[in-house]
């Protein structure tokens, strides 16, 4: 077998190796096989519809483990960045919005509709029946919109690759939909990694490039927090549910 050069992610059910030039995916057996099918299939729509995302070479079964290769794409994320502190904070906050507004901009026709993909995954979420119905509602209630969305477009998701525009790395929870949504999703990722005050310069920062609604985003917010619980760590999940909390609360007032 050939040795991985490195380790780059390591997570309990899934790692993500590099191997020269290509960037290996590795998943345990608690993700279903239409789970990783769809990350690939999103990954290589994402090349289709003309993004800058890795290129997608194969899918490959290994005892029992599925694999996503694709190529390996050099560079520092964004995340390390702006952990560097050789940049401001936003700077690299447009630099994230560029890349996404990039990616809305794109043909979204060969992603599912976020509806069908959202009220599943809120299904799937663990919260009690009146708080997913809630939620289900406030979604139905948006404009559904038809952007390509990456879906978690988050500083550790993408590669400054110094060959043109950042590549987006980790496909899984791309859709067709409201930008609002994706921009909701940016959010929350950067809530729960650099922390308020960094989710709250994106937002401005992407509502000005964007001409969104801040408010709209942030109806948004309880929704795709509630669509990420289901595979979530615990660290995260215990985030995402206070989010919700307050949220909900906010909600009321
Ligand atoms: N093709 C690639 N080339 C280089 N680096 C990559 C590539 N794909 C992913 N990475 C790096 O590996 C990290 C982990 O990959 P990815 O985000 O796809 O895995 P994940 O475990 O599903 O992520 P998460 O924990 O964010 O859900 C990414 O944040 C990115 O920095
Ligand atoms: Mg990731």
């Amino acid at each position: 077998m050939i040795r991985a050069d490195r380790v780059i992610a390591f997570r309990s059910d899934r790692t993500v190796y590099q191997y020269g030039n290509r960037c290996v995916k590795v998943y345990t057996r608690s993700h279903s096989d239409v789970d990783v099918l769809r990350e690939a299939m999103n990954l290589a729509a994402a090349g289709e519809a003309g993004v800058p995302a890795p290129r997608f070479i194969e899918i490959a079964r290994q005892e029992e483990r599925l694999s996503l290769v694709m190529e390996y794409v050099p560079g520092e994320t964004l995340a390390m960045r702006m952990a560097s502190g050789r940049y401001t904070p936003d700077s690299c906050l447009r630099i994230l919005t560029q890349a996404q507004l990039l990616i809305q901009a794109a043909d979204a026709s060969c992603f599912s509709g976020q509806r069908e993909e959202l009220r599943k995954k809120i299904g799937r979420s663990g919260l009690e029946d009146t708080v997913k119905r809630e939620l289900t509602e406030r979604m139905d209630g948006m404009e559904e919109g038809d952007a390509l969305c990456h879906g978690d477009l988050s500083p550790e998701n993408l590669i400054l690759s110094g060959r043109g525009s950042p590549v987006a790395a980790d496909w899984k929870q791309a859709f067709r939909g409201s930008r609002e949504a994706d921009a909701a999703a940016a959010w929350l990722s950067l809530d729960m990694a650099q922390g308020r005050e960094a989710a709250m310069a994106y937002l401005e920062i992407y509502c000005r490039a964007s001409g969104a609604d801040r408010e709209t985003v942030m109806r948004w917010v309880p929704v795709m927090a509630a669509s990420r619980l289901a595979g979530s760590f615990r660290r995260e999940k215990e985030m995402l549910l206070e989010l919700l909390g307050a949220s909900r609360k906010d909600g009321e007032q």
